[in-house]
């Protein structure tokens, strides 16, 4: 092969290479960005998704407290989350998030199965534990079935977080 034909195939090898990632970065944008939401931190969350939903510490930056308040009416039956406020059928949630899981509130009785869980409450534990409880803790006495849609989780978090946590949003 003379020194003409090895450039041109070199180009050649560099043009397909050059059509194949856009090929790949064109489609990786159309599958990372979920419907109705902005493209920005789309490659962020690609690296974190689940099941093609994102990860909780993603939809977190984008979550709305003010429906997570809403949606923490369906708690509110079994719970106070204001500071001072009393333990009702669950314990007041005041400060949960970055609290130790089961024996924040020294009052309450919280089943063993929960107190025995240790570690504290994280964003991704808190997620999993509102998504389905008795998934997390079999004998938990929390009958609550779980929040099903992982944006209403975030927004609940969000207002959780904002009751005495604030935790940064990783
Ligand atoms: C029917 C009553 C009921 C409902 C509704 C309910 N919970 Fe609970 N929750 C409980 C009980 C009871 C416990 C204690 C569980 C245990 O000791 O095993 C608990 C425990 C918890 C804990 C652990 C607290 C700690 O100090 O470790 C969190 C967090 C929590 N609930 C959040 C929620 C949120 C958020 C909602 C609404 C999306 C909710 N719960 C709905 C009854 C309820």
């Amino acid at each position: 092969m003379n020194v003409g034909a090895k450039g041109l195939v070199a180009c050649l090898v560099a043009a397909s290479l050059a059509a194949a990632i856009y090929v790949l970065v064109g489609l990786h944008d159309v599958i990372a960005t979920p419907p109705g939401r902005q493209a920005s931190g789309a490659d962020a969350a690609a690296d974190r998704e689940v099941g093609g939903v994102p990860d909780v510490s993603v939809l977190l930056r984008t979550a709305d407290p003010a429906h997570g308040a809403r949606i923490f009416g369906q708690c509110a039956a079994c719970h106070s989350i204001g500071r001072g406020g009393p333990d009702l059928d669950g314990p007041n949630l005041y400060g949960v998030l970055g609290g130790p899981v089961g024996r924040r509130r020294s009052r309450y009785a919280y089943t063993a199965a929960l107190r025995q869980t240790g570690g504290i409450w994280d964003f991704g534990r808190m997620d999993a534990w509102l998504a389905h409880p008795r998934k997390v803790v079999p004998s938990t006495s929390m009958s609550f079935a779980g929040l099903p849609d992982a944006r209403d989780r975030a927004d609940v978090i969000a207002y959780i977080n904002a009751q005495g946590s604030n935790l940064p949003i990783p």
